[in-house]
């Protein structure tokens, strides 16, 4: 039997080398998800419905859509519910990406892109991260955009998963502009937007309502197992993703749509505690790091992750560092090489993981460092 052939471009994740086999006792900061509890108000909204448990709208439920709509500063009708900001990233893809296209990916970037162009046919082309903390540059991304042609879709990522690095307000609008100019889809994925170290980065929305922002309640509301996303932005572009997202999914499950719904309505709160449990990691992190590397940090401009420079013998084969890492000093941390070439050098540290793994994992991990 073979699958079909779109499908052959897929490459197996890396990830999956690498967290597929952990073996027990590992201290796993390779996981990009929130360790602390679902917050309170959405564990009861989850039980809030009695009688059926009905199918709702197929672009969310209208509650939703308006909290969502008035958290980024959007009307209703620019607001589409998806399970997860994957399932918005799909519709999205699948609504506007032509086989053969090009999608501008950045790199290193989060490897769903590359394997979302691909199931639509499309070649993924990357676009490189500022030297400096790899932020948006934006004159590299618009000389690719300016290079390549037939672009359907450029996705920004900020703050960035794999590198926490984000970008400034002046790089947005130049690539808002590029895109408009050219009628390129803009997709901005800010599903980390929200945990910040005190600046929040720069949306999409600050510089223009045509492309679209997705993002969820994975990350700052803590909850990834709900499956709740959106997308938000012209509902020219959204109109077709609904019905490929209709299609795929019917809708996101009603109740996990209620608890996303008291997240956001709490938002104030539930973001500030999120916020304050990354913080206590990171600085847990960052007291590790200097007592056992003597490495001086300083922290992300968002998301939980550490974009930790490998040592130099490391990187002529990072997969092979990151097995040993795993398999003798018991720690799992993802090679940056797994989010495209840009990321050779560097290896991404899950800060979400608790204070105390956090400590015991780099102590474990110095004498590959300081050798
Ligand atoms: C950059 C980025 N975008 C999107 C997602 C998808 O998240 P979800 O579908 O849970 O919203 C992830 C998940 O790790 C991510 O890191």
């Amino acid at each position: 039997m073979n699958p079909a052939t779109r499908l052959s471009l897929l490459k197996p994740s890396p990830i999956r080398a690498i967290t597929d086999g952990t073996p027990p006792g590992a201290i796993p900061l390779g996981l990009g998800e929130p360790t602390w509890d679902l917050p309170e108000v959405a564990r009861k909204a989850l039980l809030r419905e009695p009688g059926p448990c009905a199918y709702v709208p197929h672009a969310g439920l209208t509650e939703l859509r308006r909290a969502v709509g008035s958290f980024h500063g959007a009307h209703l009708d620019e607001v589409l519910i998806t399970t997860g900001s994957q399932g918005a990233l799909f519709a999205l893809f699948q609504a506007w990406v032509n086989p053969g296209s090009k999608v501008l990916v950045p790199d290193p970037g989060f490897v769903a892109y590359p394997a979302l162009a691909h199931m639509a046919g499309a070649v993924p082309v990357p676009y490189s991260l500022s030297a400096d903390r790899f932020r948006l540059d934006a004159d590299a991304l618009v000389a690719v955009l300016e290079a390549t042609p037939d672009v359907s879709v450029v996705i920004l990522n900020l703050p960035s998963n794999p590198t926490g690095g984000g970008g400034s307000l002046e790089a947005l609008r130049r690539v808002a502009e590029a895109c408009t100019a050219r009628g390129v889809l803009l997709i901005s994925d800010e599903v980390y937007r929200d945990l910040h170290f005190g600046l929040r980065s720069p949306s999409l929305r600050d510089v223009t309502d045509r492309g679209v922002v997705t993002s969820s309640v994975s990350k700052g509301w803590g909850a990834p197992g709900l499956r709740v996303g959106w997308a938000v932005g012209d509902p020219a572009w959204l109109v077709p993703a609904r019905v490929v997202h209709g299609y795929a999914v019917t809708g996101t499950a009603t109740p996990a749509q209620w608890a996303a719904l008291a997240l956001i309505e709490h938002s104030e709160t539930v973001l500030a505690e999120a916020r304050a449990a990354v913080q206590l990691r990171w600085e847990a992190l960052a007291a590790a790091l200097k007592v056992e590397l003597g490495q001086v940090v300083s922290p992300p401009d968002g998301t939980f992750y550490h974009f930790m420079p490998l040592p130099p013998s490391a990187q002529v084969d990072p997969l092979a560092f990151a097995l040993k890492l795993r398999d003798e000093a018991k720690v799992v941390l993802i090679p940056g090489l797994a989010f495209g070439e840009g990321g050779r050098g560097h290896a991404r540290l899950s800060f979400a993981a608790t204070p105390e793994q956090l400590c015991e994992g780099v102590r474990r991990l110095a004498p590959y460092w300081n050798d």
